[in-house]
């Protein structure tokens, strides 16, 4: 399977529409040994049809990727990282570098995770280093951006979303190809794991805020990039985001643990999409 599937469409008004492939990433965060991992895999693929409509990336802990690499590929299924360091080695304890996630076959890394963010105390600078990196080396990013309550209610999510962005981006020969490789999750941290998602309208708002701000580093970058949702997304409320015509996706956590409540996640898309 392609890693990205974008294509161009022309439109009754003959202009070239670019039509942005549906993503599906989970993200285990902290859990699943590699026999768990694999036991979802096994019971994911039995419930699932894996139907090319929609890119599904399995961001898996560290150490199971190279367990997972070759059974996702098989199964036109994409292997993530949740996390990388910036550069290819050195003494750096703990660290994992992306030639090593590119050797175990990963193909999008999470970036700027707001839990990254928060617990691990990761700022602008060092994410935009990893931004960079991942590119470097062929690995597409995933950037996470979004607000916190506190900032929400101060109405500050404008100005939050602008600054990570542009932060994480500085810098950064920003070129239309790029489109295709970046990913953008919005996911307000406020909405994340807390059963509370945001409202579809105002995460499309968000979304369409993120394009338009992408714009103005060059037109053809903002109509490839994908921008996903993420906070709390279920199978009950997952299409008022892809429903959305800024939002390519979602970001899920909790829902992508139990391989039914994932495989629940990617038919109401391909229902939605009539697929
Ligand atoms: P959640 O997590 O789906 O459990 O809210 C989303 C995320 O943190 O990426």
């Amino acid at each position: 399977m392609k890693v990205t599937g974008q294509k161009a469409k022309t439109g009754k008004d003959g202009a070239d529409r670019v039509m942005r492939k549906k993503m599906l990433v989970a993200n285990w965060k902290m859990y699943k040994t590699r026999v768990e991992a694999a036991e979802f895999m096994q019971h994911f693929l039995q419930e699932t049809v894996v139907q090319h409509a929609v890119e599904i990336v399995i961001c898996a802990p560290f150490t199971a990727l190279a367990d997972l690499a070759a059974l996702l590929e098989k199964n036109g299924l994409q292997l993530g990282a949740q996390n990388m360091y910036w550069l290819d080695e050195g003494a750096f304890t703990g660290e994992i570098s992306p030639l090593m996630l590119k050797e175990v076959g990963v193909k999008y890394v999470l970036i700027g995770h707001s839990e990254r963010r928060r617990y691990f105390d990761e700022e602008e600078a060092l994410i935009r280093k990893k931004v960079a990196a991942a590119l470097a080396h062929g690995l597409n990013p995933i950037l996470c951006v979004g607000e916190n309550e506190e900032q929400r209610n101060a109405g500050q999510t404008e100005k939050v979303i602008q600054e990570q962005l542009w932060g994480a981006l500085a810098g950064l020969d920003v070129k239309n190809e790029l489109g295709e490789k970046i990913v953008l999750a919005y996911e307000p941290v406020w909405a994340i794991g807390t059963g509370t998602p945001a409202r579809g309208e105002d995460a499309g708002a968000v979304a369409g805020l993120i394009r338009s701000l992408l714009r103005e580093k060059g037109r053809g970058l903002a109509e490839k990039v994908r921008i996903l949702y993420g906070g709390s997304v279920q199978a009950e409320n997952i299409t008022d985001f892809t429903a959305q015509n800024e939002i390519d996706g979602a970001l899920v956590g909790g829902s992508s643990l139990k391989a039914p409540s994932f495989a629940a996640l990617l038919k109401a898309v391909l229902e939605e999409r009539g697929a």
